[in-house]
């Protein structure tokens, strides 16, 4: 589904991201944990089409993401730590926007559809610059699926939340993983990660440095995993 060679990313002739070879199967949900300034959000970035790659080769579904860009940026959702919503305007006409904006056919009951999924049903028409941050995140992820995308690249999805929030926006990854989706989300929190996801990646210095999976939800693996590559415990 995802086939990354080689992949790097050089800005300010800095090294952001240093030959990043991965591959992830359709269907698998993965983490992407690492310290701040590892090259996390710039992956995704690149993945999202948003920045250039220097160099490597990127193919999503066996499409050149060089080449087929416009056909790829149908293909995934993107969350990334802004969300991406007109603040003067409701859930719905947000999600009727981008729901339009992606040719989606009848966006009018997606977005009822989206936002009643996202359990916000009752603030379908009020603005959103009056919501929460956990508010707010869950329409950003409703925005992120509103064209029913094969793939979801996730920014931190879970920072700043409170327990609600973080339940019905695991819910929806859930609901997507159950549909063949394929996942790749950044993340700080090691307890989301173990319990949504079954293969954790590890980024340092713009290099994978761990590549596991999780066969049962084990939260210490992830832990010990994470202390042993980033911290040097052992
Ligand atoms: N456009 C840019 N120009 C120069 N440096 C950048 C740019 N974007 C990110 N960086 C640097 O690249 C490194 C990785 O950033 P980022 O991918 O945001 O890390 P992470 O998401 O893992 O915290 C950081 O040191 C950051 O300062
Ligand atoms: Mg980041």
């Amino acid at each position: 589904m995802i086939e990354i060679k080689k992949l790097t990313k050089q800005a300010d002739n800095k090294l952001i991201l240093r030959s990043i070879d991965l591959s992830i199967e359709r269907g698998e949900t993965v983490a992407i944990l690492g310290p701040n300034g590892a090259g996390k959000s710039t992956l995704l970035k690149v993945l999202s089409t948003i920045i250039k790659p220097s160099s490597g080769f990127i193919k999503i579904n066996g499409l050149d993401l060089k080449k087929d860009y416009t056909e790829i940026k149908k293909m995934f959702g993107y969350l990334p730590h802004s969300s991406l919503l007109y603040d003067h305007y409701s859930p719905y006409e947000n999600l009727v926007f981008f729901g339009k904006v992606y040719g989606v056919e009848n966006p009018e009951q997606r977005a009822i559809e989206l936002v009643k999924e996202v359990g916000l049903s009752f603030f379908l028409n009020e603005p959103v610059k009056n919501f929460s941050r956990g508010m707010i995140q869950r329409i950003a992820i409703a925005r992120a699926i509103v064209h029913y995308p094969e793939i979801l690249y996730l920014d931190e999805p879970h920072t700043g939340l409170d327990q609600g929030a973080i339940s019905i926006l695991n819910n929806v990854i859930l609901s997507m993983k159950a549909k063949g989706t394929t996942t790749l989300m950044v993340t700080h929190d090691f307890k989301q990660a173990a319990e949504i996801c079954d293969r954790i990646i590890i980024i340092k210095n713009g290099k994978i440095v761990d590549d596991f999976r999780l066969e049962e939800r084990t939260l210490n693996l992830v832990t010990e995993k994470y202390q042993l590559q980033v911290e040097g415990v052992s």
